[in-house]
Formats: structure tokens, sequence, C-alpha cells
């Protein structure tokens, strides 16, 4: 697999990407903000302290030739107090101002000499601040007029260097910091991403084993995360298709050996009548025999069809209106001679009209009624008794036979169950038959277990009901 598709290298990207864009915000936004509120406060700072200075201080002094000499000493003191250089301007035009006195008499003035702050206060005659950059260098300034009618005005000028200089550390830092979080987080998504591709490959492992038909060993499970879900999800599945392996395997055997009685039984007497010595009455007796044996073939050879096309999901019903009671005088027909022969008589009640598929419900019928006979001793009488059930419409095949022990109710359903000791068995593929065939008309066939009676219940959807024709 390319290195750069696995999960470890995705996930490790992914954290470094996330760390990376984390740190981008910090430096883009976080960064300038930090400058934004530094400056600000460093403004507000000089405006705390200079405004008092600012509105108590004597212009007087300014006017008068013996105190000019002080001004300087008080323009230091003023300027180390608020730590901020301090000049005083006089207009000489609307946008242009003379400096006439500066803490920084030593060095020339010329720098300051228009200072826009100075002369936006002189202007609006108002305090003015904000920043600017002189000589490379930022600076936070404040001014206020100081005498309204001259228009004199006192600028507090004091550098951003330190406050720069932290934000640019910070800034600094930030980038530092990214090399070593980018590695650290592309490590940690690497070693994290290995413990789940290694617990996807056990999930992977057990997934291949299951698509071999290896059903045997279980899938492990740890954690309770979404990848332990799947585990469990894959186990779950594992042991269904075992169950239905299981299962498979049964119903090939069960037929196989439910084919094998009839053949062997045939070949044995195709042989015995291959002996030419044979009287008449024997011969017809042994053709007789072959017959039934042939007939229990077909019979089989048809339910097993029906049960792959059921299996396969091939089977198609109708769901056409049907009345149930011309269903049962059919069947019950059909079964007179047999039903004659061994004394057992059939009786029809009711009508019950049904939405089904008219060949499945005979079908279902014949094997309820073909079992009534076949499983109950002779002279028992069987009904078939129609009605509705709870909405549904319902057809009862029930008869007074030895009846059918509870603990055998619900596998009496399941394929090639036959109850033990039962005198005439079959190949026990019926009623699996007729329950799944109820089943795909959206009906249900159900055993009521009672003693010395069988009753077994077809309900169907029901079917509108017959109307007489409307009187005009
Ligand atoms: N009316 C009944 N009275 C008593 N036992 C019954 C009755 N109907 C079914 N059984 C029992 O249930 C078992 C399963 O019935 P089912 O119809 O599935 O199979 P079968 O009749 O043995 O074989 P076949 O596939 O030929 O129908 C029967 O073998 C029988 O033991
Ligand atoms: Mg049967």
């Amino acid at each position: 697999m390319n290195a750069f598709r696995s999960v470890g290298a995705q996930l490790a990207l992914a954290l470094a990407l996330v760390v990376a864009i984390a740190l981008g915000i910090v430096y883009a936004i976080v960064v300038p903000r930090l400058e934004r509120n530094l400056v600000a406060a460093k403004i507000d700072a000089l405006r705390r302290a200079s405004e008092p200075i600012a509105s108590t201080f004597d212009v007087a002094i300014l006017g008068t030739p013996d105190l000019r000499l002080d001004v300087g000493e008080r323009l230091s003191d003023i300027s180390s107090r608020t730590n901020a250089r301090v000049v005083i301007y006089d207009p000489l035009t609307l946008d242009s101002l003379s400096v006439i006195a500066d803490s920084r008499q030593q060095r020339t003035s010329t720098a300051v000499q228009d200072d826009p702050i100075a002369l936006e206060a002189a202007a609006t005659v108002a305090s003015a601040q904000g920043t600017l950059t002189r000589n490379d260098e930022r600076y936070a300034e404040v001014a206020f007029p100081l005498y309204t009618s001259s228009g004199t005005v006192i600028l507090f000028s004091s550098s951003l260097r330190d406050t720069l200089a932290n934000v640019e550390l910070v800034r600094r830092r930030v980038l530092l910091a990214a090399v070593p979080a980018l590695i650290v987080a592309a490590l940690l998504g690497y070693g994290l991403a290995s413990v789940f591709a290694r617990r996807i490959r056990r999930l992977e492992r057990a997934a291949d084993r299951i698509a071999g038909g290896r059903f045997d060993e279980p899938v492990v499970v740890s954690g309770r995360d979404e990848l332990a879900q799947l585990g469990i999800a894959f186990e779950r599945m594992r042991g269904r298709l075992s169950q239905l392996e299981r299962a498979r395997r049964e119903f090939i055997a069960n037929a196989s050996h439910e084919l094998r009685t009839p053949i062997f039984s045939l070949g044995g007497f195709v042989e015995l009548m291959a002996n030419e010595d044979l009287d008449e009455d024997t011969r017809r007796e042994f053709l007789a025999t072959m017959q039934e044996q042939v007939a229990r073939m077909q019979k089989l050879a048809t339910d097993l069809l029906d049960l792959s096309r059921l299996d396969a999901g091939q089977l198609v019903v109708d769901r056409e209106p049907l009345s149930l009671a011309p269903l049962a005088e059919a069947v019950a027909d059909e079964f007179a001679v047999v039903a004659q022969a061994t004394g057992h008589r059939i009786d029809i009640e009711g009508e019950a009209e049904a939405l089904g598929d008219e060949l499945r419900v005979l079908q279902i019928a014949r094997i309820l009624v073909e079992n009534a006979i076949r499983h109950t001793p002779p002279e028992t009488a069987i009904r078939i008794v129609l009605g509705r059930d709870a909405g549904r419409a319902s057809m009862t095949v029930e008869d007074e036979g030895g009846g059918i022990p509870a603990q055998d109710a619900d596998q009496v359903f399941e394929r090639f169950y036959r109850i033990e000791g039962n005198r005439a068995s079959g190949s026990g593929l019926g009623l699996a038959i007729a329950r799944e065939l109820a089943a795909l008309m959206d009906g249900a066939l159900v055993l009521e277990v009672e003693p010395g009676r069988t009753r077994f219940r077809l309900l169907l959807p029901a079917g509108a009901p017959l109307r007489e024709p409307a009187l005009v």
C-alpha cells in the first residue's frame, strides 16, 4: 500500500494540519489583536498620566522671561513622570506649528516640528491621540490644547519600542513553537493511527476468515468505540453465517437421506422384478410399492424445489380475492378416496373472503388435510372451519387425533422435523413449506396445542366481504 494512503499517514497529516491552522490563526489574528490592545493600553496610560498635568499646566510661565529658564527643567520633570517626550507648540499658521519648548532641548526639535497629532489638537482645539512612526520608530502620542485663545498645544510622545518588542517576542515564539508542535502532532497522529490500524487489520483478517468459510474462530473485540461496535457486528454476522451454514449442511444431509431411502427400495424391487419366476400377484404387488416410492420421490423433489425457491426469494405469489369455502371443498374432494379408505370424515363449516394466491392456499390446505389424515388414527373426525380472526380471514384444519405434544409445537414447523414414534411419517417438509408460503402471502400459520386435538390455523389478509348487489 502507498505509505501516504495509510491511515497512519493520513491521521498524522490531518493532526499536523490542525495544529498548523491553529498556529496560523494565532499568528494572523491573535498577534495583531494583541498588538492593537497593547498600543491602545499604552495610549490610555499616557493619557491618564498626562491629562491632569496638561489641565493644570501654568501657561503663564511661558510668557514670563524670568521663568522661562525653569520651563526646560519643568518639562524634563514632567517627561520623567509621564515617561514621554513633552513638547509645547504655538501655532504659526493653520497647518504648521512652532516648538516653543521641548523636554529634549539639547536635541533638535525639527523632528516633532509638524507633529500631526499636535496639529490636530491645535486645529480642533480638543485633545487628540494616536500613533505615528518617526525615524523608523513608533510612538504613542497625546496632545492637549493649553491656551485655547492662542492655540498653544502640549504634546506627550512616548516610544512604543518596548510594547512592540513584546509583541515581536510573542510572534517569534509562535513561529518557533510551530516546528516542534507540528512534529509532535504528526508523531502523535501516526502513533494513534497505528493503534487503530492494528485493530482494523484484525477485523480485516476476521472478515477474510469469514469470507473463506471459516466460521469457527470468534471475532475478538476490544474497547467500546465504533471499531468495537463493528467487531460486534462482525461477530453477529459470523454467528448467523455459521448457523446458516450448519442449516445448509443439515438440509443437504437430510434431503440426500430422504432421497436415498426410496431409491434403494426401488433398486431392490427392480432386481426382484428381473427374476422371471415371479407370479403375477407378487409382480403387481411389487409394482404398486414401486409406484408408491416413485410418488414419494416426486413429492420430495417438488417440496425441495419449493423450498429452494422460497430460500432464493424466487417464489412469487398473487394477491387476489379468494373465497376460501370452494378451495376447502376442492381439497376435501381430492382426499375423499383416501379419507374414505381410512374412515376419516371431513366436514367444512363457514366461509371467509381472503386475499392471497389460490394455488398456494390450496397447497397449504392440502398439507394440513393430508397431515390430519396421515398422522391420526382411522375414523378420526376432521373439520375445516372458515371465518374471521382479529380482522383476518382464517382457515382452521382441526382433527381429534392424538394431538401434538406442547414441546414439539414449535419444532413441527422446522424442515425435516417429525415427531418421534409417529406411525406414518413423511419427510417432515409439509408444515415448513406451509408456514413459509403463508408468510409470503402476508399471513401466518399457527398451531394451537390442545390435548387430544390438533388445530392448525391459517390466517390471511381479509378480502372484501361479498356484498349483495345494490338495489336500484
Ligand atoms: N394433524 C396432526 N396430528 C398429529 N401430528 C401431526 C399432525 N400434523 C403434523 N404432525 C406431526 O408434525 C410432523 C411434521 O409434519 P409435516 O407435515 O411437516 O411433515 P410430514 O407430514 O411428516 O411429511 P411431509 O413432508 O410429507 O408432509 C409430522 O411428522 C407429524 O409428526
Ligand atoms: Mg405433512
